[in-house]
């Protein structure tokens, strides 16, 4: 047996949904108890059918929950919020088309869907259903768009399947579902103890008091990486342009405008930085003068003179001692060559580079590609997907290199 320390000592709710395959919730618990991990089970009305929760009590030495109303002698305690909040993780297995679909629409109608809804924790699916459900376009789209809420999918496999039919469907072994959920607590803990910077959104650099010069920049991509290196237990200070969109929880907010703001906030930070991830989209040039009172319109042309903005990474590459830095840089021409001269000149460990007139791959969408560059010249590129999805490749690649 592979002995994973990171599932020792966890608290694991394990839900069990009405699919043949909750059988094999007996063997996932028993396999999880060898790692030294404590289950409690939750059970669907339709998975009792399948297998008896005395089983799975006896195996996890827990009583079973399956019914919210149901009377236990402590009573004084709420099943459901309890055992939400009893969870590190919660890891759905077998999952039906039903409970995936039901949790996409927010509906908490029994115990299970009830915990689900009332974590904070993270859940972890392990679909198993036959093969034209599980491609059912509905069923796509709900796995789809809680993949993007931070749901995780432990996919499932091909097989002979219980209906008779042959394809996708089958719930992913168990040894496989154990190691998913060791590397998930892996994940979760691997950057405890590191101080990380991101610098995300746009810069606004003014003319007067009311209006500005600014670039498009939604900060999607920077606060993605400041929640994925929170999420792995990182300390997160994240610089911030003007955005319309929530941070990420547990990290520090700094709010900036201008480029010059943000340069002075970087520097104060980075002597304590372990890693900076600098992915603002700042502002070169500033307006020379900016004006105290609204400037009045006249008959006139209005001329502006822009004068250089500081290059925050360039000054933070040059006073560089133990930090490593990742740049991102948006090229519209010339991608590798621009890049590349920018990891070398800004002095930098990283560099991404995403070309923005590519369709999926600009400022403002959910969704973004483009070529990671190490400064020992590894080019590893990384097509079209959800900017979240992407920070966690980013993170992964840069924490190699610790
Ligand atoms: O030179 P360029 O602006 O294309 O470089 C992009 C990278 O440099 C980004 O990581 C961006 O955050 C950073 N940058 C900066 N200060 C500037 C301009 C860019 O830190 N004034």
């Amino acid at each position: 047996m592979v002995k994973y320390k990171e599932l020792e000592g966890k608290n694991i709710v394990l839900g069990v949904t009405g699919g043949i395959a909750a059988f094999k919730a007996a063997d996932i618990i028993s396999r999880l108890k060898k790692q030294g991990a404590s289950v409690k089970a939750v059970m669907t009305k339709n998975a009792l059918n399948f297998i008896h929760p005395l089983t799975l009590e006896t195996l996890s030495g827990n009583p079973v929950y399956h019914d919210t109303f149901e009377h236990r002698a402590n009573a004084w305690e709420i099943d459901h919020i309890s055992l939400a909040k009893w969870a590190d993780v919660m890891l759905i297995a077998p999952a039906t088309a039903n409970i995936i679909s039901k949790v996409r629409c927010g509906i908490a109608d029994d115990l299970l869907s009830t915990v689900i809804m009332a974590t904070i924790k993270d859940v972890l699916f392990a679909p198993a259903m036959n093969t034209n459900m599980l491609y059912n376009p509905i069923v796509q789209e709900n796995i789809s768009y809680l993949s993007q809420k931070g749901y995780g999918f432990i996919s499932s496999k091909s097989g002979m399947l219980a209906c008779g039919d042959f394809g996708d469907g089958k719930l992913a072994d168990v040894d496989d579902i154990v190691g998913h959920l060791a590397r998930h607590f892996e994940n979760r803990e691997g950057m405890n103890g590191i101080n990380v910077m991101v610098t995300a959104g746009p810069t606004r650099e003014y003319l007067d008091p009311v209006r500005f010069i600014s670039n498009p920049s939604s900060g999607k991509m920077g606060y993605a990486i400041a929640k994925e290196c929170a999420d792995r237990g990182a300390k997160v200070d994240l610089i911030t342009g003007p955005t319309n969109i929530e941070p990420p929880e547990n990290v520090n907010i700094y709010k900036v405008n201008t480029a010059k703001e943000m340069y002075e906030r970087a520097l104060e930070l980075y002597p304590n930085c372990d890693i900076v991830f600098k992915s603002a989209a700042v502002g070169d040039y500033g307006v020379e003068r900016v004006e105290e009172n609204k400037i009045k319109k006249s008959d006139e042309t209005l001329e502006l003179v822009l004068v250089r903005n500081p290059d925050i990474l360039k000054e933070l590459g040059r006073q560089k001692r133990k930090q490593i830095l990742v740049g991102f840089a948006a090229e519209t021409e010339n991608i590798e060559q621009n890049a590349l001269k920018k990891l070398k000149d800004k002095n930098l460990d990283f560099i991404f580079v995403n070309d923005i007139k590519r369709a999926g791959a600009g400022f403002e969408g959910d969704t973004n590609a483009g070529i990671l560059f190490t400064k020992e010249g590894d080019k590893m590129e990384f097509a079209i997907q959800e900017k979240s999805g992407l920070a966690g490749s980013i993170v992964d690649v840069v924490l190699k290199q610790i």
